[in-house]
Order: C-alpha cells, then structure tokens, then sequence
C-alpha cells in the first residue's frame, strides 16, 4: 500500500472513531490525569521546578482532549496564565476535545492540520509541547518531531509518548490476524465486526490474551479496539531506539516516566545481578530494565535542548516545595502499611518499594504549600537529610512527588 493511500486510511480512521472515545458530559464529575504533561511533572523535569512566565503550550496531534485538558485545567486551578493550543488533523477529534473545554470554560486555541505543517499553521514558539501517540502513526517520526522542534522554545521542552515494542506483545499478532480476515481498505464497521467475533475466542495461548499490560481492547470501547488492533500505521519502539529518535532528532531525555520502571533494581533482588546493572550506563540500564519488566507498552520521555540549563530541585533545597501528582499523603501512606513498603500494581506488576522507617512521619506534612524546610522542621524526625531525599526518589519514581521552586 502507498503511503498517501495509508495517510488516506489513518485519517479516516480518526474521523471515524475519535480516539480516545470521550463523552464531554463526564467533564462535570472528573478529570484524567496522567503523563506527559501533569503539571507538576513538566515543571519539575523540564524546567527546574518554576515555570517560565506566560507558558506557551502545544498539543501536537491532540486528539479528544486528554492531556490538553488536564494541563489547561492545572493551570486554571494554579491560576497561572498560559496559553494552550491544540493541533490535530481529525475534525471530528477537536470537536470532542472543544466541546470538553467548553464544559469546563477552558480558553484553549484549535488550529486544524498536520503537525507535519506546524511552522506554518501554529508557528509559537512554544514552551512546552505535548506529542503523545502521534510519532508513531507518522509515516517519517523523525520528520514530525524536526517539525515539531522547529517551534520549541530555547529553556523549553516537550512531553513525547510512543508505543512499547516489548509491552505490546501480541498486538501485532492480532493486528496481522485482522488484515488476513478483513483487508484495510474495508469500511471500519466491517472490520471492527471482524475483531469483536474474534476477540472472545482467542486462544489461551494467544499473546495479546496473554498480556496484562494493553488493555484498550478491553476498557476503550471501538475507539479502542480500533485504535490498537486496526491500526493502518503504528511501530512501536524499544526504549533505545526511542531515546535514539529522540537524540538524533537534535534533544536530550531528562526523564523516562516513571523513572523507576527504568531502573533494573526495581526488579532484581539478588545482590551480584544489582551491582551488575548499576555498572551500566544509563541506556544499557534502561534496556534492561524494559526486557526485564516486560510491561512497559508505552514510552513517555520529557525531551528538552542540549543546551537546555534547569535541572530539577534537589530534594534537600530548603525552599523548594514537594507537590502531589494524582495523589496525596493519607494514599500514600496507606500504601506504604506498616512494613514501611510501598505496594501498587502497574500494568499486571505488582511492585514493592521500601521506604525509610520515618517516611509517614515526613509525608504527613507535606501538602503542596509546606517547603522542605518547614517539613523538616515540622516532622522532627531524626536522620531527615537521608530519610527524606529516599522516600522522595521512591515517590518521585513513580511519578506522584515532584519538586516546584516558588
Ligand atoms: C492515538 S491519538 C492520540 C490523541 C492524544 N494525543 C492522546 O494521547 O489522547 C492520535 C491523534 O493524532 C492525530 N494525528 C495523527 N497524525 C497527525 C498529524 N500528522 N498531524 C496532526 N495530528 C495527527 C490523530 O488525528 C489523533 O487524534
């Protein structure tokens, strides 16, 4: 197939079915949250935990709304000025993602074309860009995030998503399965009808059944199935090949998210196989870390210039603020028991993270507000100048703690 006729395909695809499948109503009772783009997140991985004044932002290839309404809302709440723009191809995707800001008397600007086009359609320059499961549906990713650097600001940054290669085991399976039983160019009706008689009887064995870690077949509704099984273009990517679009694309990762789903501790326990991994250079010991875990379906890397100057806090500067992220200190706590170890499961894993004997004690105090001195002076803990920065690395490694410079 041309590439002009798989362009056709993918942008009838998101016309069809504007993914994710989002009903505006729901704006009234919740927000979703995740990453790229929490706001917490973005001011302490790409700029040093304050944000510059009146922040530019892009959400290339937006979609419903997801990101882009999350972080326009953060921002609302925090009562900071910005300016947020959405970028995407599908009309019938902005339609959702405006009627959204609509319910939430969100101002974000809607620019309609290919992010291939940015220069000329929304030229910015912007602070921070969003482009979250868009590379990987381009013909030439490297030629979209040229595109898409072309409008980054210097000192800012920009929040990347592409598709896991090791996690999604399975999905190209079932995506070759489906165009064996209904060829792309049928009506997606027709081929959505071919995967949903297909899915209920796979095989046990059958890896996409197998694989706890994709679920959006399962909770996405057609947009879902869609999305994952009749894709006409998406790869996905290994984290190095991920870290190379990046790097050859002229920027530099300053985090993976969540950080610690990189670390190759998180899932050795054996004394020699840990001094091992911690003699490999960081990319070896992200590679091993993604073969090991096996469940990392999708790659979200902050990417920033590499002459980009803010570094994130250290968790020790007295006046810096730690901030909550998609939780708070009685969750936190909770979770952490009596045994003083962390405990929550992410796409199938359940991981364990210890934590200081004083970590509660510390947590209690911090609410958003309270900078690290004042919950040291606070706690009263002995040891806070260890103490601390270990429970910190935990939670900050799991993306829910994050540093702000006032
Ligand atoms: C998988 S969805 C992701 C949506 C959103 N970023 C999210 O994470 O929820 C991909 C989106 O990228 C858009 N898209 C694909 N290629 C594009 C391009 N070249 N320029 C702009 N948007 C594009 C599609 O229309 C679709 O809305």
């Amino acid at each position: 197939m041309s590439t002009l006729d798989t362009d056709r395909l993918v942008a009838r695809h998101y016309e069809t079915l504007p993914y994710p499948a989002r009903n505006p109503k729901d704006e009234a009772k919740r927000l979703i949250e995740g990453s790229p783009s929490a706001l917490p997140e973005i001011r302490h991985w790409i700029f040093g935990g304050a944000l510059p004044a009146g922040l530019r932002v892009l959400f290339a290839g937006g979609g419903t709304g997801d990101g882009c309404i999350m972080l326009a809302q953060q921002l609302k709440d925090a009562g900071i000025a910005a300016t947020v723009t959405h970028l995407d191809m599908s009309a019938a995707a902005q339609k959702v993602a405006a009627e959204r800001a609509a319910v939430r008397g969100l101002d974000i600007q809607f620019v309609a074309g290919s992010l291939l086009d940015v220069e000329r359609l929304a030229p910015g320059p912007y602070d921070y860009i969003d482009c979250c499961g868009v590379l990987h549906h381009l013909d030439a990713p490297a030629a979209g995030l040229a595109a898409l650097r072309s409008v980054l600001a210097r000192g800012g940054g920009m929040g990347l998503m592409v598709y896991g290669r090791i996690g999604r085991s399975g999905v190209y399976d079932v995506q070759e399965a489906l165009r064996l039983l209904s060829p792309e160019e049928d009506a997606p009706a027709a081929r959505l009808n071919v995967a949903k008689r297909l899915l209920p009887g796979l095989p046990a064995t059958n890896r996409l059944r197998r694989n706890e870690a994709v679920t959006d077949h399962a909770v996405g509704g057609d947009a879902g199935i869609f999305d994952l099984l009749l894709h006409s273009r998406d790869r996905a990517y290994d984290i190095e090949g991920f870290v190379g679009l990046i790097e050859d694309g002229g920027l530099g990762v300053t985090a993976l998210i969540e950080p610690a789903r990189y670390q190759p501790e998180t899932y050795l326990a054996d004394p020699q196989l840990r001094r091992l991994a911690t003699a490999l250079d960081p990319r070896g010991r992200a590679m091993l870390a993604e073969r090991l875990a096996g469940n990392i379906a999708r790659h979200v890397a902050y990417a920033v210039h590499p002459d980009h100057e803010a570094v994130p806090p250290d968790p020790l500067e007295e006046a810096a603020v730690p901030v909550w992220s998609r939780t708070g200190p009685e969750q936190m706590i909770a979770a952490m028991g009596q045994d003083r170890v962390l405990k929550l499961v992410l796409d199938g894993l359940s991981y364990r993270f210890p934590l200081p004997q004083s970590a509660p004690a510390i947590l209690r105090h911090v609410d958003g507000r309270a900078t690290v001195g004042e919950i040291a002076a606070r706690a009263k803990v002995g040891g806070f100048e260890k103490a601390w920065p270990a429970t910190f690395a935990v939670l900050n490694g799991i993306s829910r703690l994050f540093l702000a410079r006032p």
